[in-house]
C-alpha cells in the first residue's frame, strides 16, 4: 500500500475538517471534490476574483448529497485579516488542516498589475498564515510555485537551488516561502510549501487574457481559432495533471513533523516542449471527434517566461511518499472530454 492509499483509508475511517482557500478556483475545486469524496468536512473561502460559482456547482453534482452537506462556503477576501479570522479565529470551525490556494496566478497578470497581485499573494498569504498560527491548526500547506526557480539554469530543479525571480508573481511566491520559514523559526509554526509546476486539468479556466497554455490552446482548437506559440515552440515545461497535485496536498497536510518547514516540487519529472504539447492536445481532441487541421502560429517569446522547466521530485517522494499517478498524456486524455463538454455547453 502506498502512503497515499494508507492516508486516504485513514481519513475515511476518521474524517477531518479542512479549510481550502481559493476553493472556487481550479485547484481548490478539485481539492474540494476529492476531499468530499473521502467524506471529509470542508470549509471553503473565496472572493471569486478568478474563481467561479459554476466550479462549486459542478462539484456538487459529482458528490452525494450527504458528502455535499459536509461543505460550508464563506465568501471572503484574504486581503482582509478579519475575513481570515472569521474562518479561523479560536478555531470555532474546528479546522484541522489548511490548504491555502487563494492567490492571483499568472506571470503576465503580475507584470500588468503588480500591486493587486502583491496584495492577494503577499498580504493575503501573511493574513492566512497568522490566522492559522493563532488558531493552532494541525497543519498549513500552501501553494508555492516553480517560478521561484527564476533564472537558475540547472535542470532538473531541486528545491535547494533557486535563482533570481523573473516576474512580480515569482517575487510574491518566494516571499511566501520566506514568511513560512520565519514563522517556523520565530513561532515554531511549521508549514509546507508546494512548488507547483504547470498544473492542468478539468476546471482550469480556458477564457480570458491570463488563461494558462493548456486550457487556452484547447479552447482555441475547439472553437477553430488560431493557436499562438510564444517563441519557437522548444520552450519546455513539466506539466502536472491535477490528480498528482491533489495527492501532494493530502500527503503534505498529513505529513509527519520532520517533513514540515520545507518546500517540495509538485510535478512529474518529465519535460514536454510546446511543439509536442500542441501535438498531444491535437491528438487527444481527435479522440473526441474534433479535428484540428491548421498548425500553430509562432510569435515572439513572452516577457518573464523561463525557457525550460523540469522538476526533480525525489524529495517529495522520500519525505512524503509522493508518487505521481499521471504523466502528461494520461492527464491530457482525461481533461479533453471535460473541455469539449464545458465549451460546447457555453456556446
Ligand atoms: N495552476 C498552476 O499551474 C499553478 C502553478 C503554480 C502555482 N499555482 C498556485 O496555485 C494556487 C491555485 O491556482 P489555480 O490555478 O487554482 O488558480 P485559480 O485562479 O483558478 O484559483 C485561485 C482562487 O483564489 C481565489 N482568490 C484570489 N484572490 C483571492 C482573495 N483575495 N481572497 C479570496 N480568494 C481569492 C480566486 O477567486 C480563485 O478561486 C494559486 O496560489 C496559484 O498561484 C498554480
Amino acid at each position: 500500500m502506498t502512503r497515499y492509499e494508507q492516508i486516504k483509508a485513514e481519513l475515511l475511517v476518521s474524517p477531518k475538517i479542512w479549510l481550502v482557500t481559493g476553493v472556487a478556483g481550479f485547484i481548490g475545486s478539485n481539492l474540494l471534490e476529492h476531499l468530499l469524496k473521502l467524506n471529509q468536512k470542508v470549509v471553503g473561502l473565496d472572493n471569486f476574483a478568478t474563481g467561479h460559482q459554476h466550479n462549486l456547482d459542478e462539484v456538487k453534482g459529482l458528490v452525494t448529497s450527504e458528502q455535499w452537506e459536509g461543505f460550508s462556503f464563506i465568501e471572503g477576501d484574504i486581503r482582509n485579516f478579519q475575513d481570515c479570522e472569521i474562518v479561523l479565529a479560536n478555531n470555532g470551525n474546528g479546522i484541522d488542516y489548511v490548504l491555502h490556494q487563494a492567490a492571483l496566478g499568472s506571470v503576465p497578470r503580475s507584470i500588468a498589475d503588480p500591486v493587486t497581485t502583491n496584495s492577494a499573494n503577499i498580504t493575503g498569504f501573511l493574513n492566512m498564515l497568522q490566522a492559522a498560527k493563532e488558531a493552532k491548526v494541525k497543519s498549513f500547506t500552501y501553494a508555492a510555485s516553480s517560478s521561484t526557480y527564476g533564472d537558475h539554469p540547472a535542470l532538473p530543479k531541486v528545491e535547494e537551488n533557486i535563482g533570481n525571480p523573473l516576474s512580480p508573481y515569482a517575487v510574491t511566491k518566494y516571499v511566501n516561502e520566506l514568511y513560512a520559514g520565519v514563522y517556523a523559526k520565530t513561532y515554531g509554526f511549521k508549514t509546507i510549501g508546494l512548488r507547483y509546476f504547470n498544473v492542468f486539468g478539468q476546471r482550469q479556466e480556458p477564457n480570458g487574457a491570463y488563461a494558462a497554455v493548456i486550457p487556452k490552446w484547447t479552447a482555441d482548437m475547439i472553437k477553430g481559432e488560431e493557436v499562438f506559440i510564444n517563441g519557437d515552440g522548444e520552450t519546455s515545461r513539466d506539466f502536472c495533471f491535477i490528480e498528482n497535485t491533489v495527492q501532494m496536498n493530502i500527503l503534505a497536510a498529513t505529513a509527519p513533523d520532520d517533513a514540515k518547514d520545507n518546500v517540495y516540487n509538485v510535478a512529474v519529472g518529465d519535460r514536454t516542449t510546446l511543439n509536442d504539447l500542441y501535438k498531444a492536445i491535437q491528438a487527444a481532441l481527435s479522440e473526441c471527434s474534433i479535428d484540428v487541421k491548421k498548425g500553430p502560429t509562432y510569435r515572439d517569446f513572452r516577457a518573464g517566461d523561463v525557457r525550460h522547466s523540469q522538476a526533480n521530485v525525489s524529495k517529495a517522494n522520500s519525505n512524503l511518499g509522493y508518487a505521481p499517478e499521471y504523466r502528461i498524456l494520461q492527464g491530457i486524455s482525461k481533461a479533453m472530454p471535460w473541455y469539449v463538454k464545458f465549451l460546447n455547453g457555453n456556446k
